[in-house]
């Protein structure tokens, strides 16, 4: 989603660490299910990743909203630009919890010991079919696009979204917590699938992340793409009053009518589209659908979600994001600033140790880059990039 520096200025070094390794869940139905099996050429087994996960969260200074009232009062503040806010943060709080994790595997046929793998973490208002958005066989789907160039793939939904489980969304529900439980699936999935290469893949929220992780893990991932992220703040205000966040289970008690009141989701099909859609290069169809299937997010998410600087990773970095992020740009990546030709490039800053680092600014693509007409033009200069380096 969004850059908070403005919101949080967290000089966090978010002490997250995995615990105990990860175990395998008491499988549900549809563990280890071949799905779709009329597709030919791979295998995507679905499964629940157990996690034990020991992290250092921010303890915030919020409580759950008791109505709408109070959650829209907490936004006003959030997106005003002559308040200065006050940092929500008193301090840290080591947090030792287990979660179930939903997570899939897609593994193309003929993948050998030396192949590559992808990992992907979606970003805010999707959950893991944000990867494999309409299906298989549909132009949106990314899953597709990994497959077919040889890569396995692995997505989840992430904690408090989709079939995971879904905690206390102030507390628990935090950017730590996140990356703690990405390494501890990355650790998880090498037990499932021998690969040779492992390249982190992110959605906005999901990117932000990977800064994260590679500031605390340094080198996890032998390459990084980052979609749908920058680190220019100049759309944030309007972002976030733009969400038109209400309470979920509130909104939608058939889909979200279990959560606590920390937990929020979009205003509705006009904010999808405002944020995460350049409507010409689009179909209602595809925004339909994405409003239909959206996923919620916590108040701990959108306290705290700014990316830090990575100095120990050193691996290649690919920063891919569309020139209509209304998000990451203000609308408009294709500015140029301090020497550079857009808004992407100054997110080398974040990487100082990274020789290889290159960006593309997608054309006519807004924030939702998979709900985009040209997404499969998109998906090639990805693979084409993971190709060249890790084959
Ligand atoms: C396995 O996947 C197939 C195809 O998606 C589905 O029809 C079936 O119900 C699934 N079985 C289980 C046990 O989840
Ligand atoms: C598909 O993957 C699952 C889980 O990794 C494995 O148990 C199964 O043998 C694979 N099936 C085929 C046909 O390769
Ligand atoms: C928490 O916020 C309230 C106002 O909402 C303030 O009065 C209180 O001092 C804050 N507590 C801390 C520890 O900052
Ligand atoms: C959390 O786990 C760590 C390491 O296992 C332990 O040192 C710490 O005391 C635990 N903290 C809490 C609050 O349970
Ligand atoms: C990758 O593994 C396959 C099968 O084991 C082997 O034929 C191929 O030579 C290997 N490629 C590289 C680049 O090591
Ligand atoms: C984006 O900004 C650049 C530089 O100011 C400008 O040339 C271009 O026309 C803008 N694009 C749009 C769609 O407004
Ligand atoms: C350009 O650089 C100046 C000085 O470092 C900085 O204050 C400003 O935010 C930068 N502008 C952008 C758009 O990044």
């Amino acid at each position: 989603m969004y850059l908070s520096q403005t919101i949080l200025p967290l000089t966090i070094l978010a002490a997250a660490a995995v615990r105990a390794s990860v175990l395998d869940a008491t499988p549900d139905a549809a563990a280890n299910n071949v799905t779709a099996p009329s597709i030919t050429g791979r295998n995507c087994s679905e499964f629940y990743i157990t996690v034990d996960v020991s992290a250092e969260t921010e303890k915030l200074n919020v409580t759950a909203p008791a109505n709408q009232f109070e959650l829209t009062d907490l936004v006003t503040t959030l997106a005003s630009v002559n308040v200065p806010m006050q940092s929500l943060s008193t301090g840290t709080v080591q947090l030792n919890a287990t979660y179930k994790i939903w997570s899939q595997l897609c593994v193309p046929t003929g993948f050998t010991a030396n192949g590559t793998l992808e990992f992907a973490i979606h970003g805010i208002n999707f959950d893991h079919s944000y990867w494999s958005f309409d299906g298989p066989g549909s132009k949106y789907n990314y899953v597709d696009a990994a497959l077919k160039a040889g890569h396995a793939i692995f997505t989840y939904d992430r904690l408090g979204v989709g079939r995971s489980s879904k905690p206390n969304g102030i507390t628990e529900v935090q950017i730590s917590t996140e990356i703690a439980i990405a390494a501890a699936l990355v650790d998880k999935v090498k037990q499932k699938l021998q690969f040779k290469n492992i390249v982190g893949i992110g959605h906005s929220f999901g990117s932000i992340q990977l800064t994260r992780i590679a500031n605390k893990y340094g080198n996890l991932f032998h390459g990084m793409v980052l979609t749908g992220f920058s680190t220019n703040t100049q759309g944030l205000p309007a972002t976030t009053a733009g969400f038109g966040l209400e309470i979920a289970s509130q909104q939608n008690p058939l889909r979200f009518g279990s959560l606590s009141t920390s937990y929020l989701a979009t205003g509705g099909i006009v904010n999808d589209q405002q944020l995460f859609f350049y409507a010409p290069n689009t179909k209602l169809r595809v925004l339909q659908l994405t409003e239909n299937t959206k996923a919620t997010l916590t108040i701990g998410e959108l306290l705290i979600q700014n990316p830090v600087a990575a100095p120990t990773y050193t691996n290649p970095v690919y920063i891919v994001t569309g020139d209509r992020d209304f998000i990451f740009c203000g609308g408009n990546c294709s500015v140029s600033t301090n020497g550079s030709s857009d808004l992407l490039q100054p997110s080398k800053s974040l990487f100082p140790g990274v020789s290889d680092f290159s960006t593309y600014v997608a054309p006519n693509v807004g924030h939702g880059i998979n709900q985009h007409e040209n997404a499969p033009a998109v998906y090639e200069k990805m693979e084409q990039w993971i190709v060249q380096r890790f084959q």
